[in-house]
């Protein structure tokens, strides 16, 4: 099928080719003024100025859809959440409100270790049916590719069966899934003392029935003082990298404990969250290959300091948004307030924080070809906003709802 999209007042992110951004050039976001977009059987196949338009479409198709006035975006890229668990944590919400730290509640038996008793309890079904809404609610706030991990399993059974649930999810959803395997979340109460077992279990029970069945694409630790240390993963990392798979890892959440240079060492695709980073840390990050993925969101629901975008952004870093999607750290997935928070709280500049969620995390998932950009070849996963005066009206009426209609694969949702 083909649709023409005709009258658009704003064309966002139109790039001929897709670049990894750093430094000055987040702040350089292409746009086209009074624009037309053609899209081909779910494909981007051309756009530019209405001027244009009898030229490089001179035949004009059936469906036209009129988007005066409107912003036309590329979707999200959520390139970081946790999006199959079983329960939702508001008790430890309150505990949060009443003065514990989110380390306190992890130490009591919370935290990660609550929501993995509750999913080793969760039938399959259960976990696909509960991830499934909470994909097409993010899909409807503009998500159009997301990361999701396991994590929550911690037992051989329990992380195979989260990875089988995104497995069906990458299967049925009409968005592209991308699958990390996090079975170094945190150690089992039973593993506590017994470090070695554990790993020993994800690398000799986990990995090799993960990689037979091709049910991840990377590889997770977090690495955390009372989680994993930098050393245990890169033992873990390194076992992965046998079995194909990139590390993508949790760092600097809590503590600067050397897990950058860890990770820039493993050569992994991102490290994710940063809210801890000391100058070296920013030093060696901004002489890496390595994306920074940024969640702003967690910061903000745990009351933390949020992650230091200028500095990393004037440094050279590139540097990613995501949502972090989870029960305990950040219950939202809307990217549109992930962009705000990141202007309000981490003075970015709204052109940043928009190349950051598209562009830059498309590059995350490792999905920069097919998606985070208005590039002809790409996938027509569009966002029409209503009627708004400007581009950073989007993050600086934050909380508001100002996305009008989500196309993806070239229909709307
Ligand atoms: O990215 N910090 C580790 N993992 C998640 C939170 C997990 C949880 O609290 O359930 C995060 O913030
Ligand atoms: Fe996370």
């Amino acid at each position: 099928m083909t649709t023409l999209i005709t009258n658009i007042g704003q064309l966002v992110n139109t790039r001929e080719e897709s670049t990894l951004l750093r430094g000055v050039a987040l702040a350089g976001l292409p746009t086209i003024e009074n624009a037309f977009l053609l899209v081909e059987d779910g494909i981007i196949a051309d756009y530019g100025a209405m001027y244009e338009l009898e030229l490089k479409v001179p035949q004009l198709p059936k469906n036209i859809i009129d988007a005066h006035e409107q912003f036309v975006l590329p979707t999200w890229c959520d390139s970081h959440t946790h999006i199959v668990f079983a329960k939702t944590r508001e008790e430890e919400f309150i505990d949060k409100i009443k003065g514990m730290s989110y380390a306190e509640i992890a130490a009591k038996g919370g935290g990660i270790l609550n929501s993995s008793s509750k999913l080793n309890e969760a039938s399959e079904d259960e976990l696909f049916n509960s991830a499934w809404k909470r994909m097409e609610e993010v899909i409807k706030l503009g998500t159009g590719a997301i990361e999701i991990k396991s994590g929550y399993g911690l037992t051989v059974e329990g992380e195979l069966k989260m990875l089988r649930v995104i497995k069906k999810l990458k299967e049925k959803a009409s968005i592209p899934v991308k699958a990390t395997f996090l079975g170094a979340h945190t150690y089992p109460l039973a593993f506590k003392e017994n470090h070695t077992g554990y790993i020993n279990q994800i690398i000799n029970d986990m990995l090799p029935v993960i990689a037979n069945e091709g049910l991840a694409d990377y590889i997770d630790c977090f690495c955390e003082t009372g989680f994993f240390s930098p050393e245990e993963m890169e033992i873990i990392c390194r076992a992965g990298q046998g079995f194909g798979l990139k590390p993508k890892l949790h760092v600097n959440q809590l503590n600067s404990i050397g897990g950058i240079e860890s990770a820039i060492k493993l050569n992994a695709l991102s490290v994710d969250h940063l809210e801890t980073m000391t100058d070296n840390d920013v030093k060696f990050l901004s002489g890496s290959t390595v994306i920074g993925t940024l969640l702003p969101t967690a910061a903000f629901f745990l009351r933390m300091n949020y992650q230091p975008a200028r500095q990393l952004i004037d440094a050279g870093c590139a540097i990613a948004l995501a949502s972090d999607y989870n029960p305990g750290s950040s219950p939202s997935g809307n990217m549109n307030f992930v962009v705000a928070v990141s202007c309000i709280q981490m003075k970015m500049l709204p052109e940043e924080a928009i190349n950051a969620a598209t562009i830059n995390a498309a590059f995350a998932m490792e999905l920069e070809k097919e998606l985070g950009s208005i590039t002809i070849g790409k996938k027509a996963n569009l966002i029409f906003t209503k009627p708004v005066p400007s581009l950073a009206y989007l993050p600086y009426s934050f909380g508001a709802n100002l996305i009008d209609k989500v196309m993806i694969n070239g229909e709307f949702v």
